[in-house]
């Protein structure tokens, strides 16, 4: 299972594995790719998740006229949208959701995950106080356990997100972390670029990328 959504469940959208998209995964997950060629691939794959992922916000009908005069029935967002990144690696999805929500609110957890156990702890968040009346993109690029993300996505039910507008928004993902996230949380969706083959024995997704945050701040 390397980004196909083959007898996933429906919750999981994983964006149409085209050419261009396998080709900027390939850069990426490449070790032999130079930190800067990681940034811009990367970031190119932020982007087109983003907005795949806008697709589930709900839109209003909207009439326009156009500048020859002709009257086009189209579309609007008619609601509001925020961000929350779970820090650090969730922290590159910012700049690719400003790209396309120029004043999107932008809320932080910090987790971090021991190194030896895998396990996460939550030390810290902040959310817009209007949160329980947006939708969320939830940013955290490798849904790997699954257990860093459903501790976020607990702290958004605890900030009054209903789960079925909770988007979580992942360049990674493996089985084991996409059944450990709906187990706990069933309605919410995952938006993903690729559900990869599985976890190495220290948890990291297989064949992967290596740790994201790492390569994407320059922190190897
Ligand atoms: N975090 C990472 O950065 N990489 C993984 O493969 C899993 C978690």
């Amino acid at each position: 299972m390397d980004g196909t959504s083959s007898s996933l469940p429906s919750e999981v959208d994983v964006v149409p594995q085209t050419p261009q998209l396998i080709a900027l995964y390939t850069v990426i997950r490449d070790r032999e790719t130079s930190r800067a060629d990681f940034v811009f691939h990367a970031d190119r794959i932020i982007r087109l998740l983003l907005e795949h992922a806008l697709n589930y916000v709900p839109l209003v009908p909207r009439r326009v006229t156009t500048p020859v005069g002709a009257v086009y029935d189209g579309l609007a967002y008619g609601e509001k949208i925020c961000g929350v990144s779970v820090v650090r690696a969730g922290e590159a999805f910012e700049h690719g959701l400003r790209q396309i929500a120029r004043s999107v609110r932008i809320g932080k957890i910090l987790m971090q995950r021991d190194e030896r156990t895998a396990e996460p702890r939550m030390y810290w968040a902040k959310l817009p106080n209007d949160i329980a009346s947006r939708w969320v993109l939830l940013m955290d690029p490798m849904v790997a356990t699954g257990r860093s993300v459903s501790m976020a996505v607990a702290a958004l039910l605890r900030a009054g997100v209903p789960q079925t507008r909770v988007l979580v928004v992942s360049m990674f993902a493996c089985r084991e972390g996409v059944e450990a996230l709906l187990r706990a949380y069933p309605h919410v969706r995952l938006v993903t670029g690729a559900v990869d083959a599985g976890l190495t024995p220290d948890k990291y997704i297989t064949p992967g990328v290596g740790d994201f945050g790492d390569l994407y701040f320059g922190t190897m």
